[in-house]
């Protein structure tokens, strides 16, 4: 920290992303990423035109997109915001809402809400998990605070059910209920249904994983229109071109190829559950993921040594040097080889660990 940084980031303990190796080649599980491609149609759209129009600021109202999103699930171009990636959506959610009342979040989770409480300076009640890493609903029935979500949980995977997020929607009526779905296309239920009956209900996704544009840097936030307002308020007054024309073509092709998205998460939710399966007969324990990812103990050997000897073999996994969670391995479902291959070297692990 030099001497002009501000006294108040003094102990801010800034978000660690998942490695970007160039070291070498690895087969890459360790950010959530998908295998595939994004739609063909964002190489077409992208290429028609728009590279010259660059010269020119990108649409603040992002009109395209928000129509687009909102045709899909259904909903008004007016309950929607984009962001840069999803991660800016949380941002803007922590200062419209949580300044004065705080926010709740289990302690295992994303590792950016504490961060964004720390950076914007939000009160954080951090709620442990139960044993078995599931969230117990019954705290979060507490009135008077925010409430962050992931739903699936990260890095667990776990997914909590409709009339779950529905108790806590109704236990906090005067209070914003962020649901962070960054994960659900593998598997969950959205709580998108619930946006027309709850006035204090955010919705948040990402083009990251399903769509296969993390590099894109596209979330977005959907909900009733006041709420939305009021993100947009912090928006206007922050950045209102906070997604460059590139992104928002990129996003709306995206969305609009139904049948290619469609295709893409079946294919992972395949690859998962046999992963599963063949991790499972070789004596991995593990959580019932619905995410992209799985959340593995390997026997016999800890989650460190597992992590640095599967980096050696090429293979990169993240692992998080936290109480709780050390013994585990949160792992991205790759394509089918990529699995073939981590199934095969922890397999050598534990054998290795066997003699
Ligand atoms: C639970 C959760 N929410 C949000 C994000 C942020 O995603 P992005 O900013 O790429 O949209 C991530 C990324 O890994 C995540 O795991």
């Amino acid at each position: 920290m030099s001497r002009f940084m501000d006294v108040r980031y003094a102990s801010l303990e800034p978000y660690t992303p998942g490695e970007q190796p160039r070291d070498r080649k690895y087969i890459k599980l360790n950010t959530n990423e998908s295998p595939y491609p994004p739609s063909p149609r964002v190489a077409e759209t992208i290429n028609a035109g728009e590279i010259d129009d660059l010269r020119l600021y990108s649409d603040p109202t992002a009109r395209d997109l928000y129509g687009a999103i909102a045709r899909y699930y259904g909903l008004q171009p007016s309950q929607v915001i984009a962001g840069n990636g999803s991660d800016e959506i949380l941002a803007f959610a922590f200062l419209a809402f949580c300044g004065q009342k705080g926010v709740a979040f289990p302690a295992v989770s994303y590792g950016f809400y504490p961060v964004f409480a720390e950076l914007f300076g939000v009160k954080a009640r951090a709620v442990p998990l139960k044993k078995d890493f599931s969230i117990d609903v019954g705290d979060y029935l507490l009135s008077g605070e925010n409430v962050v979500i992931a739903n699936p949980n990260a890095p667990t995977g776990i997914a909590l059910p409709l009339n779950d997020i529905e108790r806590i929607l109704q236990a906090h009526p005067n209070d914003v209920v962020l649901i962070d779905e960054a994960y659900v296309d593998f598997g969950a239920q959205s709580a998108i249904s619930l946006i027309d009956g709850y006035d204090n209900l955010l919705v948040v996704q990402t083009f990251s994983k399903s769509r296969s544009l993390a590099g894109g840097r596209i979330g977005f936030g959907l909900a009733q229109q006041g709420i939305i307002q009021d993100l947009m308020a912090v928006r206007y007054s922050f950045n209102p071109y906070n997604l460059g024309r590139l992104p928002l073509l990129a996003a709306r092709a995206a969305m609009e190829d139904r049948e290619y998205f469609d295709g893409c998460r079946g294919k992972v939710i395949a690859t998962r559950e046999r992963t599963k399966r063949e991790l499972r007969q070789i004596g991995c324990d593990m959580t019932e993921s619905l995410a992209n990812f799985l959340f593995v103990k390997l026997p016999n050997v800890s989650g460190e040594y597992a992590y640095n000897r599967l980096k050696e073999m090429g293979i990169l996994v993240r692992w998080f040097n936290r109480d709780g969670i050390r013994d585990y391995l949160r792992i991205t479902i790759g394509a089918d080889a990529e699995m073939d291959a981590l199934i095969r070297a922890i397999h050598t692990i534990i054998e290795e660990a066997e003699k």
